[in-house]
């Protein structure tokens, strides 16, 4: 499973990017929101020279012709670009046209398994299940993620399947456990990923016997 960073905050990208493990970005209008004073195509053009993979950034029109062209403009920032398109009748209808252009789409706000279907069928390269926002609202959310990566492979559809909503590191284990393709995670997850109790006791007792050894 590869590790996208959801994030737009270009501190967090720049460190993350630093361990080799990062191969993507996936960012949203609230976590562009986040980045105060900031242009959001200025903070997109820095992002895809950090992250040579795909670097999602969403559209807010709610027409297809109007995620159309908006689409267009940011796809033109790098050929890294990936335009997420919300799971809407109109965001399917647009799906198509890019992927005509040749324009990598991630259909995002996705809740159920036939919307999973819908953004395939219409040429998604990417969809995105919320897997902490289903949590939240007592469904399952990596059953989801299991059941799309499951339909998709067995009718030979070859969208990725991104585990979005990422709160902690179970789910980061869990999204591995059930073959999603990608899971996108928060800093502060990442982080997290390191670390273990044991490992930093580990250390400090092989620390303090060297010392000893030393005296
Ligand atoms: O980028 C979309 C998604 O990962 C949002 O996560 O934590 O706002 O539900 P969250």
């Amino acid at each position: 499973m590869e590790l996208f960073l959801d994030t737009a905050n270009l501190t967090e990208i720049r460190d993350a990017a630093q361990y080799g493990v990062i191969s993507g970005v996936t960012t949203n209008p609230s976590l562009i929101a986040q980045e105060k004073g900031r242009d959001f195509h200025e903070i997109l053009q820095e992002i895809t020279q950090l992250i040579p993979g795909p670097v999602s950034a969403e559209v807010l029109s709610t027409t297809a012709a109007g995620m159309y062209q908006e689409a267009t403009k940011l796809a033109g920032i790098r050929d890294n670009i990936v335009i997420k398109i919300p799971m809407t009748r109109e965001g399917i209808k647009c799906v198509p046209l890019l992927a005509k252009e040749g324009i990598k789409t991630n259909v995002t706000l996705v809740f159920s398994l036939n919307q999973a279907l819908l953004a395939a069928r219409a040429g998604a390269t990417y969809v995105s299940p919320f897997v902490g926002r289903l949590d939240d609202v007592g469904h399952d959310g990596i059953s989801l993620v299991r059941e799309i990566v499951e339909v998709l492979r067995l009718h030979n559809l070859s969208t990725k399947v991104i585990a979005a909503s990422i709160r902690h590191p179970m789910h980061v284990m869990e999204a591995a456990r059930v073959g999603s393709h990608i899971a996108t995670i928060p800093y502060k997850v990442f982080l997290q990923l390191f670390e273990h109790p044991m490992t930093a006791l580990g250390l400090e007792k092989f620390q303090k016997d060297w010392e000893a050894k030393l005296k």
